[in-house]
């Protein structure tokens, strides 16, 4: 079967992205994204490319060259289902905040959602892709829905899971290094692997096009985030020890990437991972071992997240005790709110937790981030729901120029490796600042030597 016509559900940073590609590679495909979220739609329709919703190096110029050419944003979510032959499910999938499996279960309530809209609306054959991450074996849920709520017309269920990471989305997107496909072993479950195979094959090498059963595709995903996070915490590990010993994590890492069989990549240590992905996906990869009563799996994954917050909290009582054993009343200036660069998506992101920790101290904190909005500050903080709103408002303040977030201040902490930081007057950020000034490099981006020789005290992970 070629596709001519396919509608995602969900338009956030998985959605967006991909489909934008997907239609920016393949004119002669019609593809829709559509969202309930009306603010979002619109937000994707602007006419000012700066007011896309997701922020991401490139996107700007991939949306415009497909949008309204075959690219379609829209919240008329039955009309793209019934009209498509391929429907992508790419909405989120949060940690389970209630009920059974909270704080570790993947929340399912919004895949259950699109199912049985499919279902309420498919008049013909369907191909149903899963784009959202999902616990291993969800594909069967999914079918059981469609097949007992639907019309009596055939769906397929592929698994396609995204490996995109934010800030490269996407460079990821159009050269992947594999794009994974699982399917049935039927022939109409080869049918459909194949069918979405030729639509990625439009810009995709096919030896890179991976195809597989359902159940391996899904546990892969939930592996390779595994995997790519217990890397950073297993160098946050040593860099705790580095800080001990006088060895530095940034040589013990370059030492170890060299060994072919351990690589390069994602050996930065760090304040700690962030993101929507990591420790969702690791806490439901520990959920999922433990329901079938793998208790030693569970737990040597879990190690992962408790190392994790553990360096998050590190962090914050290393400035804590630096600056005399109290910040109480001082301003401390965060470079960087953002879980990683060039993305304006905060979830998860480590600033949230090493703000909290620092507001318990009674600190007033400065926050500035060249993508990241005010609003979504306060919300991150009073999400916690660790303290009022009124006190969130009262000890952050948010600024638009870094030079005013950090006059004034006793101490700057790094949260997100922004490459601007690097530019910066460091000089004149001295001049303002209360001493002895002090830098916190959470990031290990700035160089130590150079502000040193300013006046600054500096520190940074695994030093
Ligand atoms: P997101 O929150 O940015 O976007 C999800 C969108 O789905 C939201 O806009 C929401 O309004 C919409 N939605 C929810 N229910 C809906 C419904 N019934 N009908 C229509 N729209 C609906 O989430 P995301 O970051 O794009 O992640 C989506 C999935 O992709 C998750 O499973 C995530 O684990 C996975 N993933 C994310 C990344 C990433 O980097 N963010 C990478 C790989 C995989
Ligand atoms: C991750 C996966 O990389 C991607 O394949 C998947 O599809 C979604 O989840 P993402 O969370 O967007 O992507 O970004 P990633 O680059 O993986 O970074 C995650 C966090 O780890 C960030 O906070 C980053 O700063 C941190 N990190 C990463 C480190 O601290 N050190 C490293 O060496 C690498």
């Amino acid at each position: 079967m070629r596709i001519k016509n396919i509608c995602c559900i969900g338009a956030g940073y998985v959605g967006g992205p991909t489909m934008a590609v997907i239609a920016h590679k393949c004119p002669d495909i019609k593809v829709t994204i559509v969202d309930i979220n009306e603010q979002r739609i619109a937000d994707w329709n602007d006419e000012n490319l700066d007011n896309l919703p997701v922020y991401e190096p490139g996107l700007a110029d991939i949306v415009a060259s497909a949008r309204g050419r075959n690219l379609f944003f829209s919240t008329d979510v039955e009309k793209a289902i019934d009209e498509a032959q391929m429907i992508f499910i790419s909405v989120n999938t949060p940690t389970k905040t209630y009920g059974l499996g909270k704080g570790k279960a993947a929340d399912l309530k919004y895949i259950e959602l699109c199912a049985r809209q499919i279902a309420a609306v498919a008049k013909n054959d369907k191909i149903v892709v899963e784009k959202s991450t999902l616990p291993v074996r969800t594909a069967q849920a999914i079918k059981d829905i469609l097949d007992n709520t639907g019309n009596g017309v055939q769906y397929q269920i592929l698994s396609n899971p995204e490996f995109l990471a934010e800030g490269t989305a996407v460079q990821d997107l159009l050269n992947p290094d594999r794009v994974l496909i699982g399917g049935d072993t039927t022939k109409e479950g080869q049918e459909a692997i194949e069918a979405l195979v030729e639509v990625y094959a439009n810009w995709i090498p096919r030896e890179n096009i991976l195809t597989t059963n359902v159940w391996s595709s899904e546990l892969s995903k939930l592996t390779a985030n595994a995997f790519l996070a217990q890397r950073v915490s297993s160098i946050n590990a040593i860099s705790e020890l580095c800080e001990k010993t006088g060895a530095d994590v940034n040589e013990v890492a370059k030492a170890i990437g060299m060994d072919s069989r351990i690589g390069p990549k994602f050996l930065k240590a760090s304040v700690g991972f962030g993101g929507s992905c990591f420790q969702k996906d690791i806490l439901n990869l520990v959920y999922i071992a433990k329901s079938y009563g793998l208790h030693e799996v569970a737990d040597y994954w879990e190690q992962v997240i408790i190392m994790n917050d553990h360096q998050k909290r590190r962090f914050a009582s290393n400035i804590v005790r630096t600056l005399y054993n109290t910040v109480s009343g001082k301003k401390i200036a965060f470079l960087g709110w953002a879980f990683k660069k060039d993305t304006n998506d905060t979830r998860e992101s480590a600033a949230i937790y090493v703000a909290d920790d620092l507001l318990f101290e009674q600190a007033n904190i400065a926050v500035y981030d060249p993508k990241v909005e005010k609003g979504t500050i306060y919300r991150d903080l009073d999400y916690l729901g660790t303290r009022p709103a009124d006190a969130n408002r009262e000890n952050v303040t948010v600024y638009t120029d870094p030079y005013e977030a950090c006059r004034d201040a006793h101490a700057i902490a790094i949260l997100t490796e922004w490459d601007e930081f690097k530019q910066y007057d460091w000089q004149r950020i001295y001049d303002n600042m209360k001493k002895p000034a002090f830098v916190f490099d959470g990031r290990n981006i700035l160089e130590g030597q150079k502000l040193e020789q300013i006046g600054f005290v500096f520190s940074e992970i695994g030093k």
